[in-house]
């Protein structure tokens, strides 16, 4: 049982059906639900942090809980750095052990995230540490009205393939109509596999990511609303997408807002029903069960990659 990389279980999700779940973790209950879900399926797993859970829980936390959680449970965990916007920030990562760091460059022009990935990729190879990049734009169908708008901002099947070669980077994000949150579609949801076909087709060997990935389960939408919550019209992507691109060379599939509103419905619900209660325990306990539950899901009917470590 260790802290791994993810060269291995992407090799073995590359040529496969099935993709690896990362989720992000900013405290105990969420990193135990999640690794509990892994262990039951026994299913690969990718925990990840971003620079906002890092300055709400403190770096040292949210390491020390990923290293109990291996401890705890026996399951190999992968610690990547979500989102990384700057080369020192990768290097602080790196050097206090994760096993994978994403450099988002992609906000820049592209040769700019060209170079700054290199700086990356060439400091954490050393350390025999993966790196994973982003090109194209996260914008979801609601960000632009037309679908051709939001194509705009997609990613290029040419510029993956010269980016790919240029930087040496391990794994690539890219867009193809997904988009960070709850808001996701006001229509229908739609991603461009045609394109992702493309991508797969020009670099064959490098796995994709896919950022942007939470369904949104309406049960969890309809519970926040029906207990004094406010997130009307969320909507994400419809979890047979997910399962379809794991087919073209989508080995990491990213959720966070899922278990945010895993959480928060169950606490919420929680409230109105038991008034009198205020001890933490008694509310973060279901809310651990209820992440584990949606996280067991998505490994075994989204993901596909339970009884794939
Ligand atoms: O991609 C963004 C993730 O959902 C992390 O969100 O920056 O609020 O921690 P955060
Ligand atoms: P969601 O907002 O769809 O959960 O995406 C999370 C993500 O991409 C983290 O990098
Ligand atoms: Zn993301």
């Amino acid at each position: 049982m260790a802290l791994i990389g993810t060269k291995e279980m992407f090799a073995k999700a590359l040529n496969s059906d099935y993709a690896v779940g990362a989720f992000n973790v900013n405290n105990m209950e969420i990193v135990q639900g999640i690794v509990d879900a892994a262990k039951q399926e026994e299913a690969p797993v990718i925990l990840q942090v971003s620079a906002g859970a890092r300055k709400y829980a403190r770096p040292a936390y949210l390491r020390k809980l990923v290293e109990a959680a291996v401890e705890d449970t026996g399951v190999d965990v992968c610690l990547h750095l979500d989102h990384g916007d700057s080369f020192e920030l990768c290097k602080d990562c790196i050097d206090t052990g994760f096993t994978s760091v994403m450099i988002d460059g992609s906000k820049y022009p592209f040769e700019e995230n060209i170079r700054l990935t290199k700086q990356v990729v060439e400091y954490a190879h050393e350390f025999g540490v993966p790196v994973e990049a982003e090109l194209g734009k996260l914008s979801g169908v609601e960000d632009a009205v037309h679908v051709s708008e939001a194509e705009a901002s997609f990613t290029v099947p040419e510029e993956a393939a010269e980016f790919v070669e240029k930087t040496g980077v391990d794994s690539l994000a890219i867009a193809i109509g997904t988009s960070h949150g709850a808001y996701k579609f006001k229509g229908t949801p739609y991603l461009d596999i045609e394109r992702l076909k493309k991508i797969h087709k020009l670099i064959p060997d490098t796995p994709l990511v896919l950022h942007g990935s939470s369904s949104v389960p309406q049960e969890f939408v309809e519970l926040c609303n029906e207990y004094g919550g406010h997130v009307p019209g969320a909507r994400g992507v419809s979890e047979p997408l997910i399962t379809e691109a794991a087919k073209y060379g989508i080995c990491k599939v990213n959720i966070d807002t899922d278990l945010r509103l895993a959480m928060t419905a169950s606490i919420r619900k929680f409230f109105v029903e038991h008034p009198e209660e205020f001890d933490p325990r008694k509310y973060l306990g279901p809310a651990r069960d209820a992440i584990r539950a949606m996280v067991a899901h998505k490994m075994r009917d989204v993901l596909k990659c339970s009884g794939k470590r």
